[in-house]
This record gives C-alpha cells, sequence and structure tokens, in this order.
C-alpha cells in the first residue's frame, strides 16, 4: 500500500485521558470529555490526537500497565464513547492515533497470569528467571522506576523482569507468539479505523541474549543491553512487513537516548524505513542530567545543539517529531521559560519548535502556558516513579531539598486537571477531582483566555496557522544563527518562495538585538510577536519575533 505521508501536514495534540475533561463528573477524566472538546481542539489548528493509554489498566501507572489490549477502560467511557470519538474526529478532518504498549503488560493481563501458572501457550511470554544458585537475582539490572529489574513470583517460584514498576512485567519479544499477539493488537484497532501509534518504549523491547550483567553503567544498569538490542530492528521490520505496510497509518517510536544517526537506521525514508518518526529526549535535557529528577541550571546552548542536530542529522533523510512537552516531563514554562513571564515566555516556546522541520505535538494545557505544581507534601504525588525517587533516594537529604527535587523533576506536574475556566475545579469535573488542580487555574485557564485577544491561547491559534501558511516552515531549509549566544536561540527557514527569521530569547533581561548579515529587517514583514511593539535593537524579556520575506 502506498504511503501518503499525511502526518507530514499535521499538527497533533495530544490527550492524557485521566485529567484532559471529565464528562460524567465522577472526577476521572473520559472520552465523553474529549468528545465534547473536539471543536476546541480543532480550533486550535490541531487536526490529529494521540491518545496516552485508554485501555483498562490497573492504574499503576496510569494506564501504561495494560491488562486487555483489546477494549477501552470503562472509566473511560468503553469501546462504544471510543467509537464515538473516532468518528467525530474523522468527521473533523482528524486523525486518531494510539498509544501501543508493548514492552510490558499489567500482572493483571490474562496472559501473566496463565504465564505464572505455566499455562501454555503463555508459559514463555515473559522473561521468566530462576534465582542463582547463591540466591541472588539473575542479573544485576536496573529498574527505571523501582529498585532491580527483577520481582519474585509466588505462584511460579521464579523471578520475572520489571524494567519499570513492579507490576509492569517485560514481554518476551523473542517468542513468536508474543510478536503475533503484537501484530493482533495493532490490527484491531486499525481495523477499526485507527491512524497509527505511538510506540511506547519500543527500543528496549529485544533483550541481549543471555542476560549478561551490567558492568559499566552506575545506574540503571542494563540500559546498554536492551535499548537497541540485537533483535530490535528484525521485530520493527517484521511488524511493519506483517502489519503496518498493509495500512496508510503513521508509527511514531518513543525512543530515549538515540541520536539521529540511530535513528536514520529505522526511519530513513531512502533506505526501508520501518518507522515513520521517532521521539528524541535531547531537546529535554538542556536542564537537568539523565533524568528530570536531576536537575541543573538551564543551557540555552545545549538546547540549541540538540534542535539543529536533530534539524540537521536528518535532512533530506528523516522526518522529524517535535514537541517541548508530554506527559513524562515538568511543564516547560516552568523549566527553559518563566513563571515570573509566564505569558511571554509561554509564547515563545510555541515559536521556539512550532516553525522548525517536522510534526509538531502539543501537549494538553501546554497552549495556556499551564506551569509547574508545587504540592507542600510529597505524599500528595501519585506517579510511581517520583514516589520511589523521594521515598528511596537520596534519604539522607533533608525532606525540604528532597521535595523541592520533585518540584523540579515530577511528571506529576504535567498531570494536575487542564484548567478549563475559573469554577470550581478550574472546570475539569462537576465531581471530586481524583488528582490535585493546580492551584493558579483561577488566572490560567482556557475560558479567560479564550476573552482575551493576547492571550497564550489565542497566540498559538495563530502561530498554527502561520506554520501552516508558510511553504518553507513544510519545507525549506533549516539555519542556525548565533550559535554561541547563550540568550537567544535564531534560527531561519527557507524555500524557493519565501524565508522566515525566527528570533527567541530565553531570559528575563533586555538583550541588544541584530539581525544577522543578509536579514534586511525593513524589507521583512514581522508576522508574530509577544510584545505591543518590536524595538529595532532591543529584545524584552522572552520576546519572540517572526519575520518574513516573501520572493
Ligand atoms: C514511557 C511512557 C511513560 C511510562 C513508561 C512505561 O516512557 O511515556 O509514561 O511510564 O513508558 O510504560
Ligand atoms: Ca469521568
Amino acid at each position: 500500500m502506498e504511503k501518503k505521508q499525511w502526518y507530514k501536514d499535521k499538527v497533533f495534540y495530544q490527550i492524557w485521558p485521566r485529567s484532559f475533561k471529565d464528562g460524567n463528573g465522577d472526577g476521572m477524566g473520559d472520552l465523553l470529555g474529549v468528545y465534547e472538546k473536539l471543536d476546541y481542539i480543532k480550533s486550535l489548528g490541531c487536526d490529529g490526537i494521540w491518545f496516552s493509554p485508554l485501555y483498562p489498566s490497573p492504574g499503576v501507572d496510569c494506564g501504561y500497565d495494560i491488562s486487555d489490549y483489546n477494549d477501552i477502560a470503562a472509566e473511560f467511557g468503553g469501546m462504544e464513547a471510543f467509537k464515538k470519538v473516532l468518528e467525530g474526529a474523522h468527521e473533523r478532518d482528524m486523525k486518531v492515533i494510539m498509544d501501543l504498549v508493548v514492552n510490558h503488560t499489567s500482572t493483571e493481563h490474562e496472559w501473566f497470569k496463565k504465564s505464572r501458572e505455566r499455562i501454555e501457550p503463555y508459559t514463555d511470554y515473559y522473561i521468566w528467571r530462576p534465582a542463582k544458585s547463591n540466591g541472588k537475582l539473575p542479573n544485576n539490572w536496573d529498574s527505571l522506576f523501582e529498585g532491580k529489574a527483577w520481582a519474585w513470583d509466588e505462584v511460579r517460584n521464579e523471578y520475572y523482569m520489571h524494567l519499570f514498576a513492579i507490576e509492569q512485567a517485560d514481554l518476551n519479544m523473542d517468542n513468536p507468539l508474543v510478536r503475533e499477539e503484537v501484530k493482533n493488537i495493532l490490527r484491531f484497532w486499525l481495523d477499526m479505523g485507527v491512524d497509527g501509534f505511538r510506540e511506547d518504549v519500543i527500543t528496549f523491547i529485544s533483550k541481549k541474549e543471555g542476560l549478561p550483567d551490567d558492568r559499566i553503567m552506575p545506574a540503571s544498569k542494563g540500559i546498554g543491553y536492551y535499548n537497541h538490542g540485537p533483535r530490535l530492528h528484525e521485530y520493527l521490520e517484521e511488524f511493519h512487513r506483517d502489519v503496518f505496510s498493509h495500512y496508510d497509518c503513521m508509527v511514531l517510536a518513543e525512543a530515549p537516548m538515540i541520536n539521529p544517526k540511530k535513528a536514520l537506521e529505522y526511519i530513513d525514508e531512502n533506505n526501508n524505513p520501518v518507522l515513520d518518526m521517532m521521539i528524541q529526549f535531547a531537546t529535554q535535557e538542556a536542564d537537568c542530567l539523565f533524568t528530570d529528577f536531576n536537575h541543573i541550571p538551564f543551557s540555552l546552548r545545549k538546547l540549541k545543539r540538540a534542535y539543529s542536530n536533530w534539524q540537521n542529522g536528518l535532512e533530506g533523510r528523516g522526518w522529524n517529531m517535535l514537541y517541548i512537552e508530554n506527559h513524562d516531563h515538568p511543564r516547560m514554562v516552568s523549566r527553559y521559560g518563566s513563571e515570573k513571564f509566564r505569558r511571554e515566555s509561554a509564547k515563545m516556546l510555541a515559536v521556539s519548535y512550532l516553525f522548525l522541520k517536522g510534526t509538531p505535538f502539543v501537549y494538553q494545557g501546554q497552549e495556556i502556558g499551564m506551569s509547574n505544581w508545587y504540592p507542600s507534601d510529597p505524599e500528595m504525588y501519585e506517579d510511581v516513579q517520583t514516589r520511589w525517587q523521594y521515598f528511596n533516594v537520596g534519604t539522607k537529604r533533608s525532606p525540604e531539598k528532597r521535595l523541592q527535587r520533585l518540584w523540579h523533576g515530577s511528571r506529576d506536574s504535567a498531570r494536575t486537571p487542564v484548567q478549563w475556566s475559573a469554577e470550581p475545579n478550574a472546570g475539569f469535573t462537576t465531581g471530586e477531582p481524583w488528582f490535585y488542580v493546580n492551584e493558579n487555574y483561577v488566572d490560567v485557564n482556557v475560558a479567560s483566555q479564550e476573552q482575551d485577544a493576547d492571550s497564550v491561547l489565542n497566540f498559538y491559534r495563530k502561530a498554527i496557522a502561520l506554520r501552516k501558511a508558510l511553504s518553507c516552515v513544510r519545507h525549506g531549509d533549516y539555519r542556525e544563527y548565533n550559535k554561541l549566544s547563550s540568550s537567544l536561540y535564531t534560527y531561519s527557514r527557507e524555500d524557493e518562495k519565501q524565508k522566515i527569521l525566527v528570533v527567541c530569547s530565553y531570559t528575563e533581561k533586555e538583550v541588544p538585538f541584530k539581525a544577522p548579515q543578509g536579514f534586511d529587517l525593513a524589507s521583512a514583514e514581522l508576522k508574530l510577536q509577544n510584545y505591543a511593539k518590536a524595538d529595532s535593537a532591543l529584545l524584552k524579556p522572552y520576546e519572540v519575533r517572526v519575520y518574513l520575506w516573501e520572493k
């Protein structure tokens, strides 16, 4: 089947269902709520939706622990509600992609229950190992969420591997039966009309033969033996050959610790690609080391290197996925932007990535400049990874220091309910919300921003519309300027018809501004800006500008 690459012209909106909108008043976001907001999403200029998991799940990792791949959780409205949303989206010319989480299942999945009882054909569906003769764990790998990567199962009397939470058991992808299951799941949703998938930590599915001890990594032991493992490409190729190549669909793969060169092994359009796009992490690492919890001062130069590395590295061969926020990282206004200059910096951050080459994703709440959440008590955190970080890591430090670490690093900051209005619970629910609402909802909410022509929300609409109107953003060349500047990110995009210059200030100080050589501002049209007036020689705090030259 001929691939149409429709995804190259889309702007996606990511929905993390629990916190998007509650439609039935039980305090939990759901598909009824999504249905109500389809026109809102479309009004942003977004014409695709990525759903974080909607499947039945015990919720240990908020849905990334799936207990049934062929259904929609009752709390989200079940299959009927999903079909209604899918149809509603398609009527509006919006695509819908699902999250595919097959590195692991919930330990509540039927497969796991049968596997632990050694009921065929499920016996080898997971990665089971006996204890070593000295009673030790099968190897020294770490879980990325809690403790070591092995949990003892009383029923089977063996250990199973879990790279994430204890209740997320890793599937044995080397077993052909498991791969057939995956393909059946894919076909099930594609046949229903879903337009593609975001594949969760898919680069982890092939573990090194023999599961050797890791003698190199000080932390996250094992990652060098399961990330881009020996048979990963082979399995992705198999999924592509047997399923994806038969549908007009898009496949986006989450890929921690990847660089453009490695990405091209999977997405090079001139060389039998097995995936369409990859989610890189480099642009999330400008203020932390390895994970968001290890906070360091924000470095714009690090961020710019990451952007340019990906823009240049994939040029002409692969397609970028662009994002600044998702459900796994704290809010950007609080990280690379400024809460003091919330409105200005949210707009600047929008432009910083929306005019790059690739397909942009907007995460729920990002479009109104939602910021981080600062709970007073660690017990208020819900996320399994965050809780482990507080209660088990660096426990000699003072409670205040440990709590601050969570304020910087916890993904729960991105999981508070979307702030729809200044009504109680931010208009998210008429009931008791399942999670805390950020206290700033009275000031930061969709309803008030709808009324304000200068709001972050309306700026997103303008920026996305401009992006779509400019051919040079879709096709043009990318070039970066002022590379050594630690306060400005300046880039141009150019094709045969037009040229734009994007200038983003990442500082609350005023900075002198001079256009790069060859850009005559007098002949340009200033298409987008976040202050009422643009000074020709000075940039105000977090100022952003997009200049256009038509040829
Ligand atoms: C991915 C998801 C994250 C989840 C993890 C385990 O990184 O984005 O939310 O916790 O995989 O499934
Ligand atoms: Ca609900």
